[in-house]
């Protein structure tokens, strides 16, 4: 059975890690502070001192550490994972770094004869617990297919993109398309509605970039259908719901779930 090694246990890396060993894999883990191994040493996992040790240890190693500065202290610090790597072994970097950090990891990583993938993901908290989350992989492709029963079990889809950076490149582009393009329906009811209410949440939209028309429905209620940035709309949907003081504010309709303004609101409860 192929051996996996995971370094970094923080929000993403242990519940990615647990997923490993619920599918059965035989999984050796490490983090910087040694006490966030223990669940999953209770849950079957193997431990080692040191990145070095994870990795010569394991036939492919996974690391999700915070920034890109700590994507190579892990990878060229003493005892890390470059003290470890032998001929073949590979190595895939799924925390978000930019596309030269990871560029520079691969070349050291391929200087020593073994195998580098970068594979940052798309998703959050909870999927990495669902394993739902979505790889963005460059770099080494027959590291790539190896790897993908662990992709299978950790996330819902993995991409090969081609050459190291290009994952990096798309997970950048994902994040900035992710602040755009938010819809929002919004429907507005109680004792202040009508044309009144209705200027001010123009002005107020105006005031915070959205686009969109906001009408007076025949029963009486303010119907807004609003796009913009999340923090215009985060800061359009509290306008809404302080302006208006008796009214019911309800959010009919979005097209992302997750976002905090994102709630049924009754100001009067
Ligand atoms: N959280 C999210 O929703 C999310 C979503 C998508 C992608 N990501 C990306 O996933 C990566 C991990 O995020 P996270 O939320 O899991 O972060 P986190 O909970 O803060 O965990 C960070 C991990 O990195 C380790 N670390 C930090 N500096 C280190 C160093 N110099 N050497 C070795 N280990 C070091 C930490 O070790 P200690 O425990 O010792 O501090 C910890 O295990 C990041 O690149 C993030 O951008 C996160």
């Amino acid at each position: 059975m192929k051996k996996y090694g995971f370094l970094g246990l923080g929000i993403m890396g242990q519940p990615m890690a647990a997923n490993l060993l619920k599918a059965g894999f035989n999984v050796t883990v490490w983090n910087r502070t040694a006490n966030k191994c223990d669940a999953l040493i209770k849950k079957g996992a193997l431990y080692q001192k040191t990145p070095a040790q994870v990795v010569a240890s394991s036939d492919i190693t996974f690391a999700m550490v915070s920034d890109p500065v700590a994507a190579k202290e892990l990878c060229f610090d003493k005892q890390g994972v470059l003290e470890g790597l032998r001929q073949g072994k590979g190595y895939i970097d799924v925390s978000t770094v930019d596309p030269q950090t990871s560029i520079e990891i691969s070349n050291a990583i391929v200087e020593k004869g073994g195998r580098y993938l970068e594979a940052p993901v798309s998703g959050s908290k909870k999927p990495a617990e669902d394993g739902t989350l979505v790889f963005l992989c460059a770099g080494d492709n027959s590291l790539y297919e190896e790897a993908i029963p662990a992709f299978e079990f950790m996330g819902k889809k993995s991409f090969y993109l081609g050459e190291t950076g290009f994952g990096a490149r798309m997970k950048l582009v994902i994040n900035m398309m992710s602040d755009k393009c938010i819809h929002v329906n919004i429907r507005i009811s109680g004792s202040v509605q009508g044309v009144g209410f209705r200027y001010a949440a123009l002005r107020a939209a105006r005031r915070t970039g959205i686009k969109g028309y906001i009408r007076n429905l025949p029963d009486g209620d303010v119907f807004i259908e609003a796009e913009g940035e999340r923090a215009q709309l985060d800061a359009f949907v509290s306008w809404c719901h302080e302006g208006p003081p008796y009214a019911k504010v309800e959010i009919v309709k979005v097209n992302e779930s997750g976002w905090k303004g994102f709630t049924d609101f009754d100001i009067r409860s």
